[in-house]
């Protein structure tokens, strides 16, 4: 494990597991608005330690987005990658693409706050941003305020369960026997 001090690591392990942050894969995409900003965000996370798969474009040509959101939400569906980080012009198109997969929570987030608390309270499995929205020292808070942070369960976890039922069935039981 890369060392990172005595307190961050019992962290890490309590979150991942013996493996680490080294083993830990998640992959990226993004389309043509975003293609620097996904350059520097992997090269970061890569400095960190963390395996990324890389799902997007390296063009600044137009690249429809919903490729590369679905692109990344199947591979987190499908668990070949712990997360995914999703990128185009807003976050707010690739992230509609991404939640069209099924057990995708994919958040748009433009601050760190936001995205620290996508994970803790909605489980959020992929974190989305806009490159023409945010600069590059804020999609790199907002990465590492969602790699942190743990889902927190319990009363949260009823809710997520409630957003679930309703991808599964297209109906919320609670919804028609709650006033
Ligand atoms: C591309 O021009 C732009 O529409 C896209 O990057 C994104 O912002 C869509 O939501």
């Amino acid at each position: 494990m890369v060392f990172l001090g005595h307190k961050r690591n019992i962290s890490i392990i309590k979150q991942y597991g013996l493996r680490g942050i080294e083993n830990m894969k998640l992959v990226i995409g993004n389309d043509h608005a975003a293609v620097e900003m996904k350059r520097e965000i992997k090269e970061y996370l890569e400095k960190k330690g963390y395996e990324i798969i890389d799902v997007g474009t390296n063009s600044t040509e137009s690249f429809h987005y919903p490729i590369a959101g679905y692109r990344v939400a199947k591979m987190v569906a499908s668990h070949e990658a712990d997360g995914g980080i999703a990128i185009c012009g807003t976050g707010v198109g690739i992230s509609l693409a991404c939640n069209k997969v099924k057990g995708i929570r994919a958040c748009c987030c433009s601050e760190p706050y936001s995205a620290e608390m996508s994970k803790r309270h909605n489980n959020a499995n992929i974190i989305c941003f806009g490159a023409r929205v945010i600069g590059i020292e804020t999609a790199k808070q907002i990465v590492d305020a969602w790699l942190n942070a743990k889902f927190e369960g319990g009363r949260h976890e009823t809710r997520v369960n409630m957003i679930m039922e309703i991808e599964e069935t297209q109906k919320l039981q609670a919804a028609d026997e709650t006033k």
